[in-house]
């Protein structure tokens, strides 16, 4: 519309409202007129005076109906003066996004004649927006093996401002690790770029907090900031390290099987699978592993096996720590063994002569041992000991070496044999003992002479004896042992003509049965004493000598005779006289008012007188299973009648048969003694 543009003419220049309003009219009438105002001007705010840039007058802009038409109406025209005012909030950020250039198109109409007039309103961006991060925070992680010098982008800030007021700078805050570099990016955006600086230590610090801060150029500056946390990952940089080098500890012998010991502990500064570790055996010898395990993973050494301090007295053992990523480190371990009184003592016998002769003197060596025991110090100190009371003592000879002898008498015929236990102890707490009998012979020695029964021997033999006929036996004991205790007997004196003896008697040299070789005649030979001799077979023999006396009795040719006891004043019988007022033959030839027989036999005619020349005290002896009666003779006898009492008192007359008596003397006073005819008077 040409018509429009010629209307238009040169205006003077209008008033200024704002600095940045352009002055338009000296362009040609056809150009569109345009304004320049900022963003976010208040409501009402005046962009230019609209009429007078068109060369309105003032009344014609209601006259004409001066308006202003567009899409979105932001502008309106103030009626009386014409000028273009804000209507609506403009937003250049919301309008024009991130172009470059905001321009608003309008249109200026008025009537009469209709006219059109083009209007171009330039938004101005100001500083209305700060840059902003995308997140509140930042988060990276970064190996502590990477080296200084490498560089990591970090998302920029966005901010819709543009130009200046867009965001111009970073910055962190000062640390020791990073530095920051700012970059453009082809489009012209900046973005911030952490650059490492110093090599970084996880096991010193794990996490790194740094501040970045973001910063548009406007007047006044905005900015915004974000924490960058930076996590660092961990490289196996770290071998793992023993709490202590060398792990040392002590544990009693007897620890059962399976006891935890000790547990070696290794650190690891590394983490995750480099801080993993492993325990094994390194350079530790078989016989020690067999003893003890190892948990691979707690490091707990326990005891397999029973531990023995005779065995072993101290274990050494290298222990490995190895992390997963194979760095290792090795430690120490040493397991003391402590010594209990787990052994009993042995005794050993080294040398032993079991046969002791009887004669040995005190002091003899009969046996040596030596004593053994493993254990520790006291508990292997051994003392031994035997019974008391026994000819036999310990001495020691040199440590644990013992010699047992003979300290007293032996006497093979009191104590054949010993059973002698020697008794060890060691000093342990409680002690532990063991002990071994040895039987010890004691052996013979003739020590003993043969010893007689009686202290002598009395027989009688009545005349006309057969020869052969045995007529008494001695016997004699031994009590040592072998030929040493073997009896032999022999006759080796006698009161016969030495040359006649043989033909008299002989003794069985085994049993000492003495036999008669002859009949012996009473009148001829009364009596006759034998010296009989017990030898032993010993080397010197020994010998004991006894007499036996033997009397011959004479054949009973005479009718008994009756005598009467009497009491005498010990209690025994006396048979000094007999009695004149004694009917002897009406008794019939018994007497006494206990024993009495009528048809005994006569009373010899040559002793009717009743008297008796002797005196005789009554006595009862044994000789073995046989009672004999004796009368004793208690005076000399001066008759030679039919009773032979021998020649001195004390003389003893056997009475055969009296087996009936009593050997108490004052109960014979109680029974009648009587000679009946069989009665052998010697
Ligand atoms: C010695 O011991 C043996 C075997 O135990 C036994 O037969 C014997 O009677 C004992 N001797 C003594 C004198 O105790």
């Amino acid at each position: 519309m040409g018509g429009s543009c010629a209307q238009r003419r040169p205006a003077r220049r209008p008033q200024v409202l704002f600095p940045f309003l352009l002055p338009l009219f000296y362009r040609a009438l056809c150009e569109p007129i345009r304004y320049s105002i900022p963003e976010e001007l208040a409501e009402g705010s005046v962009v230019g005076n609209l009429a007078k840039d068109l060369g309105l007058g003032v009344l014609e802009v209601s006259a004409r109906k001066l308006r202003v038409s567009a899409e979105k109406l932001l502008f309106k025209v103030d009626a009386e003066s014409g000028d273009l005012l804000v209507k609506d909030r403009i937003d250049r950020e919301q309008i024009c996004k991130e172009r470059r250039i905001c321009e608003l198109q309008l249109e200026a109409v008025v009537e009469n004649p209709l006219n059109i007039f083009h209007i171009i309103v330039v938004v101005e961006d100001i500083n209305d927006h700060a840059p902003q991060f995308d997140k509140k925070e930042i988060l990276l992680e970064i190996f502590e093996s990477i080296s200084p010098g490498v560089r990591i982008s970090l998302d920029p800030a966005t901010d819709p401002d543009i130009n200046m007021n867009s965001v111009k700078d970073y910055r962190i805050n000062p640390n020791p690790y990073f530095s920051l570099m700012v970059r453009v990016n082809s489009d012209g955006g900046k973005y911030p770029e952490l650059s490492l600086v110093k090599s970084l230590d996880r096991e010193e610090q794990r996490s790194h907090r740094l501040i970045l801060t973001a910063m548009d150029g406007g007047d006044p500056p905005r900015s915004a900031t974000v924490r960058i946390e930076i996590f660092v990952k961990d490289t196996n940089d770290n071998s793992p390290v023993f709490s202590k080098e060398e792990y040392r500890v002590s544990v009693s012998e007897n620890l059962p099987p399976g006891s935890s010991i000790l547990q070696v502990t290794a650190t690891d500064q590394d983490e995750g699978i480099n801080a993993e570790i492993n325990y094994y055996f390194r350079s530790t010898a078989q016989s020690t592993r067999h003893v003890f395990s190892l948990d691979e993973k707690t490091g707990m050494v326990k005891n397999t096996r029973p531990l023995d301090f005779e065995d072993t007295e101290r274990h050494t053992m290298e222990v490995e720590a190895k992390d997963g990523g194979g760095l290792s480190t090795q430690c120490k371990v040493i397991i003391e063994i402590l010594d209990e009184n787990d052994n009993n003592p042995e005794i050993i016998i080294t040398s032993l002569s079991d046969e002791i002769s009887e004669d040995s003197h005190p002091g003899m060596v009969v046996a040596l041992f030596k004593t053994r025991d493993p254990d520790f110090g006291g508990n292997g100190e051994v003392t031994c000991n035997i019974e008391r009371d026994i000819p036999f003592k310990i001495s020691s000879s040199s440590t644990n070496y013992y010699k047992l002898v003979t300290d007293g008498v032996l006497d093979r015929e009191h104590t054949p044999e010993y059973n002698v236990t020697i008794t060890a102890t060691d000093k342990g707490k409680p002690p532990l003992s063991s002990s071994i009998t040895i039987t010890l012979h004691i052996t013979d020695v003739n020590d003993n002479a043969p010893v007689f029964q009686q202290s002598a021997y009395l027989v009688h033999v009545p005349e006309n004896n057969p020869p052969g006929a045995s007529i008494a036996q001695v016997s004699a004991s031994d009590s040592d042992l072998g030929p040493n205790g073997h009896v032999s007997y022999s006759i080796v004196a006698s009161d016969l003509e030495p040359r006649a003896l043989s033909s008299y008697v002989s003794v069985s040299a085994q049993s000492g049965v003495v036999f008669a070789q002859r009949a012996f005649d009473h009148e001829q030979l009364r009596a006759f004493e034998l010296t009989l001799q017990a030898r032993d077979q010993g080397s010197p023999a020994l010998s004991a000598n006894v007499s036996l006396r033997v009397l011959v009795g004479d054949r009973n040719d005479n009718a008994p005779r009756v005598l009467y006891p009497t009491l005498g004043p010990d209690g025994s019988a006396l048979f000094d006289t007999v009695p004149r007022a004694a009917p002897p033959a009406a008794a019939g030839g018994c007497f006494g008012s206990v024993l009495c027989s009528k048809s005994g036999p006569e009373i010899p005619p040559n002793y009717s007188e009743g008297t008796l020349p002797y005196s005789y005290n009554l006595c009862v002896a044994h000789t073995g299973k046989t009672e004999f009666n004796f009368l004793k003779c208690s005076e000399p006898l001066h008759s030679t009648q039919d009773i032979v009492c021998g020649d001195s008192p004390g003389a003893l007359i056997p009475l055969q048969g009296g087996s009936n008596l009593t050997s108490h003397p004052e109960t014979l006073t109680l029974v009648s003694f009587v000679f009946v005819s069989s009665v052998i008077v010697y």
